[in-house]
């Protein structure tokens, strides 16, 4: 599984990679959240779908 962040969707709040590090983090240059393209460890999807189900604009897809 992967995580996917729709830039046009999300509004920099900063949540995602707040909760889930290992996979999103900010784009100085945009203010959007990007998602690294790596596989997502066993140990840390938990946090990847919190992070899903927690975005305030529904931009994250975890698949
Ligand atoms: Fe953007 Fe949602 Fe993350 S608004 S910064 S994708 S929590």
């Amino acid at each position: 599984m992967k995580g996917f962040v729709d830039e046009e969707t999300c509004i920099g709040c900063g949540l995602c990679p707040s909760i889930c590090p290992e996979i999103f983090e900010m784009d100085n240059e945009t203010g959007k959240a990007i998602a690294k393209d790596i596989e997502i460890a066993d140990d840390t999807l938990e946090d990847a779908k919190d992070a899903e189900e927690q975005c305030p604009v529904e931009a994250i897809d975890i698949k």
